[in-house]
C-alpha cells in the first residue's frame, strides 16, 4: 500500500514534534565548594525548585567540589557552553576582564550584610551584571556567603604577625595588594588545591569564610584561625547567555522564579551555615580560634586602608565612591 508523500511528511513532523516536546533540558551547574555550604545547599535547592516549577522539563545537575572544573577552567567552560550555570565567587570576575567586581575584595568595605545588600541589590550590582553580557554571560543573582577570616600556623594577632607569611588567595589583584599591605606573600592557588598546599607547606595560611574553611577541612592543617572578618566572599550566579536566551520563554520564566526562591534561601542560610562551621572548628580542637580585640582589628583596618587608594583605579574610582556613599565606609578616615 502506498501513502501520499504529504502524509508521510506530516507523520514524520508530528513524531519529531512529540519527541522535541518530551525532551528534557539539562543544566549542568558546576561549583568548587562542598555540598554542605551556603552555595552547595542553594545549588541543590535551585535544582529541586527548577524540577518542580518546570514539571520536570528542566533537570539541573549539580557538580560540587570542583568535580567538573577548577576555578579558572569553569569560567571558560561556561563561555564555551560545556556547562550552563556557575556561581563563582565575585573575585573570579577580575581575571575575566570585569575588574570592577574586585570591589568586593576591598578590605573592610562592608561592615555587615546590610551594607553588602545595598550594593548587590542596588544600581551598582545591576551595572556589574550587565557588564557580563558582552562576555556571553548572563548574571541571574547574587548569593551570599560570608566574611573572611585569616588562618595560619602561628597566631595572627598584630599586623606584624602577618609579615613573611605566604597566604593562598584567589586570583585577584586587590587580594594580592591586601596581603602585600600586611607584609605577607600572596600565592594564587585554585580553591580545590588549597588544602594540599597548606598541608605540604606550599603556603602558610589563607583567608576564607568559615563555612569554606571547615568544609574543606582546613582546620586539620591550620593551627590558628583569627576571626578578622576583614573582607567579604560571595557569589554571582551566572548562565551561558546563548543557552539562556535560547530556552523556551515559559521555561526561562520558571527558572527565574526558581532562582528567586533559591536566592532567598541562600541568603537566609549563609550566616547560620558559617556559625555552624565555626562551632565545628571549635569542637574539632585542632585549630585555636582567636577573636582580635577592638584595637587589633582597628590596626588591621588601618594597615589595609591603603589598598583602597592603590587599587581604586583598577576597580573604578567612581564605582567605589558610589559604594562608599551607600555603605558609609571611608578608608581615608579610620
Ligand atoms: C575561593 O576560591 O576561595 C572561593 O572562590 C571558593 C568559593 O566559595 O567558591
Amino acid at each position: 500500500m502506498k501513502f501520499p508523500v504529504k502524509h508521510v511528511v506530516a507523520c514524520a513532523l508530528l513524531a519529531f514534534g512529540a519527541a522535541a516536546a518530551s525532551a528534557q533540558t539539562i543544566i549542568k551547574f558546576s561549583h568548587v565548594v562542598a555540598q554542605d555550604t551556603p552555595k552547595g545547599k542553594a545549588a541543590e535547592f535551585f535544582a529541586k525548585k527548577a524540577a518542580e516549577l518546570t514539571k520536570g522539563k528542566v533537570k539541573v545537575e549539580v557538580y560540587a567540589n570542583s568535580a567538573l572544573y577548577k576555578d579558572k577552567e569553569e569560567m571558560e567552560a561556561l563561555q564555551m557552553g560545556s556547562v550552563q550555570m556557575l556561581a563563582p565567587s565575585l573575585a573570579k570576575f577580575g581575571p575575566l576582564g570585569v575588574k570592577e567586581f574586585e570591589l568586593f575584595d576591598m578590605p573592610f568595605i562592608f561592615d555587615d550584610r546590610e551594607d553588602l545588600h545595598k550594593v548587590t541589590q542596588g544600581p551598582v550590582g545591576a551595572r556589574l551584571m550587565a557588564k557580563l553580557e558582552p562576555k556571553g554571560i548572563t548574571g541571574l543573582a547574587f548569593w551570599d556567603n560570608g566574611f573572611k577570616s585569616f588562618s595560619a600556623n602561628k597566631p595572627l594577632k598584630t599586623v606584624a604577625d602577618y609579615k613573611g607569611q605566604k597566604f593562598r588567595i584567589q586570583s585577584s589583584k586587590v587580594l594580592e595588594e591586601e596581603i602585600r599591605s600586611l607584609g605577607g606573600i600572596p600565592q594564587v592557588i585554585a580553591f580545590g588545591e588549597t588544602y594540599q598546599a597548606l598541608q605540604t607547606g606550599v603556603v602558610d595560611g589563607t583567608e576564607n569564610p568559615i563555612s569554606n574553611f571547615y568544609t574543606q577541612k582546613m582546620h586539620e592543617v591550620q593551627k590558628h584561625l583569627s576571626l578578622t572578618n576583614h573582607g567579604y566572599l560571595g557569589y554571582a550566579v551566572i548562565v551561558n547567555k546563548k543557552f539562556w536566551d535560547g530556552l523556551p520563554a515559559d521555561q526561562r520564566d520558571q527558572l527565574t522564579q526558581a532562582m528567586k526562591l533559591a536566592t532567598a534561601y541562600a541568603n537566609q542560610i549563609a550566616q547560620e551555615e558559617n556559625d555552624l562551621a565555626l562551632d565545628g572548628v571549635k569542637k574539632s580542637g585542632k585549630t585555636t580560634v582567636y577573636t582580635p580585640t577592638k584595637e587589633e582589628r582597628l590596626a588591621l583596618k588601618k594597615a589595609l586602608a591603603p589598598v583602597h587608594e592603590k587599587m581604586g583605579d583598577r576597580v573604578g574610582k567612581e564605582t567605589l565612591k558610589e559604594v562608599y556613599q551607600a555603605t558609609g565606609f571611608d578608608p581615608a578616615h579610620l
